[in-house]
Parts: C-alpha cells; sequence; structure tokens
C-alpha cells in the first residue's frame, strides 16, 4: 500500500500496483481465449473512461443516474435519522455525486465524520475527494484506490461508535453475473457492525425499448465508452486493436433480465496482444462480450440478500419504478 495524498483532511492510499497490471493482463489472456470472448467491464475505467461515463450519466436516454439522484435527494435525511450514520463508505464511487447528497444530510443531522470512496480510478476519485472536503469543514476523507473484488479487508475500518452506511450506487452490482454478485454482495455484508446499513442501487425491470436506448445513445457516447476498452488493452498490453473496426451492441436479453454490450467485429481482425505474446482472430461479425448490467426487481434483490446474509429493511423507489434503492442490513 502506497499513501499516494495526505493533506490535514484528506489521506487516499492506493492498493493498486503491477498486481494490478496482471489482473488486466490476466482477464485479457482470459477472456480473449474463451470460444466466446469477453473482458470483465472494470477495464473500462481509465481516465477517459471515467470522463466519458460521466457523459453518460448526463444523457437524457440514460434514465438511472438522474433517478438514483432523486430517490437520494427524497429519501437522504430519512435514511440518515433512521441510521444515525456518520460516515459512507462507497465502493465504485466515481465523481462521488451521489455521494454528496448522503453527507449533505448526515451534515445537516450534525452527524458527519468520514467520507470511504473505494474506486479503480484514481484520478476521479482524487478529484472527488478534494471537492468534497472543501464543500463540508468537518469531513475527513480517506480514500482507497483498489478493486472492491479483491480489497474489501483493506478498507479502514469504522474509528467510532459512529454508524456507517456502505453504499454501492448506480446499478454497478448489476454488472457482475448472479453467482458472484451474491459472493461479493456478502464480501460486502462483513463490512457492516449490526448498527451499520448497506444502501444499494438496482436499475428494475422494464420496458426492453427504454433499456435499449439507454444502453445506445443517439450520440454515440455509451459506442466510444464501449470501445474504450479496446484502448485501455491497446496502451497497457501493447496491443493493435484498431477500435473503428468494432461496432457497439447492445440488446436486453428477456430469459435473463440483462442488458449486455458487445463489440463486433465489422471485418475480420487479427489482432496482436505483445504484452501476452497472444495472437488472437476475430471473425467478421464476431463479437465480444464487454458488460451486462442485470435489472431487478423486489423479489430478485430480497433473493440475492436471503443469499448473502443480508435482509432488507427500506425499498425506495421513484414515481416511474425506473430504479430502486435498498436498505440492509446483516442478518
Ligand atoms: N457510483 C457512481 C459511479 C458508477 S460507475 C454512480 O453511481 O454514478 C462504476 C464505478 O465503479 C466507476 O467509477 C468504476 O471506476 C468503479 N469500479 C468498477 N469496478 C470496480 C472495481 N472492481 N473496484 C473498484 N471500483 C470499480
Ligand atoms: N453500472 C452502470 C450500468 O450498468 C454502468 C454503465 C452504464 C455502463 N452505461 C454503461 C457501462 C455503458 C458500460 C457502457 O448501468
Amino acid at each position: 500500500m502506497r499513501t499516494v495524498a495526505q493533506t490535514p483532511a484528506i489521506r487516499i492510499d492506493s492498493l493498486l500496483s503491477e498486481t494490478d497490471e496482471r489482473s488486466l493482463a490476466y482477464d485479457v489472456l482470459d477472456g480473449l481465449t474463451r470460444p466466446f470472448k469477453e473482458i470483465p467491464p472494470k477495464h473500462f475505467y481509465d481516465a477517459r473512461g471515467s470522463e466519458l461515463f460521466e457523459q453518460i450519466c448526463e444523457l437524457p436516454e440514460y434514465y438511472p443516474t438522474r433517478t438514483e439522484r432523486e430517490i437520494l435527494h427524497a429519501r437522504a435525511s430519512e435514511i440518515v435519522e433512521r441510521t444515525h450514520a456518520g460516515e459512507l463508505v462507497e465502493l465504485g464511487s466515481g465523481s462521488a455525486e451521489k455521494a454528496r447528497i448522503l453527507l449533505a444530510a448526515m451534515s445537516n443531522a450534525g452527524t458527519l465524520r468520514r467520507y470511504v470512496p473505494v474506486d479503480v480510478s484514481e484520478a476521479a476519485l482524487e478529484a472527488a475527494a478534494v471537492e468534497l472536503v472543501d464543500e463540508f469543514e468537518e469531513l475527513n476523507v480517506h480514500g482507497v484506490i483498489g478493486d472492491f473484488e479483491r480489497h474489501l479487508d483493506r478498507v479502514p475500518r469504522s474509528r467510532s461508535e459512529t454508524p456507517r452506511i456502505v453504499a454501492l450506487l448506480g446499478g454497478t452490482i448489476g454488472n457482475f453475473p448472479p453467482g458472484t454478485r451474491r459472493r461479493l454482495l456478502r464480501e460486502v455484508g462483513k463490512l457492516l457492525a449490526p448498527s451499520d446499513r448497506l444502501l444499494l442501487g438496482t436499475d428494475l425491470v422494464k420496458d426492453p425499448r427504454r433499456l435499449e436506448a439507454a444502453y445506445d445513445d443517439s450520440q454515440g457516447i455509451t459506442a466510444e465508452f464501449n470501445r474504450n476498452v479496446l484502448r485501455v488493452i491497446n496502451r497497457e498490453l501493447d496491443a493493435d486493436f484498431s477500435p473503428e473496426a468494432f461496432e457497439h451492441i447492445a440488446f436486453y436479453d428477456q430469459a435473463r433480465e440483462w442488458v449486455e454490450m458487445r463489440l463486433r467485429a465489422t471485418r475480420p481482425c487479427s489482432v496482436r496482444v505483445t504484452g501476452l505474446g497472444l495472437r488472437v482472430e476475430f471473425a467478421a461479425g464476431e463479437e465480444l462480450r464487454t458488460e451486462i448490467s442485470a435489472k431487478f426487481t423486489r423479489e430478485r434483490v430480497e433473493a440475492d440478500f436471503a443469499a448473502a446474509g443480508l435482509s432488507l429493511e427500506c425499498w425506495y423507489t421513484d414515481s416511474d419504478r425506473l430504479f430502486a434503492m435498498s436498505l440492509a442490513r446483516r442478518v
């Protein structure tokens, strides 16, 4: 672990090192040699990827960000009143736009102490920390640049009796397939003391056209974001993908109730990944899966919680039932 920033109010630790370049290498080696090629979504988020994701969040078609924010605005003070929370741990914090709403409610309640953002994206995390300590003078930020699938045991412990909220927002939980999702929820649950709560944001099952538009916007920003993973592989593993040869695909799988994003080779491509000593062939029309985004019902959330040793305490949704936020405790 390296401490990469330290001011009186901010400390940022990085758990990412060569091991993590290896993690991309292992994932790419596994993923590109499978019969059906696949790359896990966490590799989208280099500095440019995080920036493109911020743009996605503002798109008219991408309703989840707006809707989750709206739920938070309506419910943040109620959540803080109910939990007496003074500390927020956020997994996959990104720009921390939503954290700000919860931190403001804690500040109004007089409980606010600390924010612990965890993200693989160093640039996004540092910018958010600086803005937030400026906004809330009583706030300390202890950020962790790390992978919440591997580094949860390194998340700072609670320093006091202050209850904590551990948040996983933006529908990020939906980016994991069902078994991995339950395993991750169980690991996250281990961060919870009896008075702590998990706050989970989940996108809900709805009209497929609305879902598909959210992942295939008319300005092509999601397409750029999707192709960005090829640029990450080119840079980090010295590969020679031609991103423009790959077409962005997003469709809703009705049976599995998830959106899938893929990149489809528009012509035969022979790609060399020098860093891995690997050559990979794509036939014309061959697809590489880059993300799933599962959609939820209350029943699915409750079943996942039960399987992960958690139990649902409050269910908050918007008036159109597009998105839901769950408050849960460890059983
Ligand atoms: N919470 C924000 C951002 C969601 S985008 C919101 O709701 O708008 C997902 C975020 O999770 C990105 O910032 C990405 O960098 C981060 N992320 C994805 N996989 C991760 C992982 N395995 N470990 C840590 N951060 C991860
Ligand atoms: N967690 C977000 C979601 O599933 C991530 C996301 C939104 C995303 N839009 C995207 C990822 C487009 C890749 C491409 O909704």
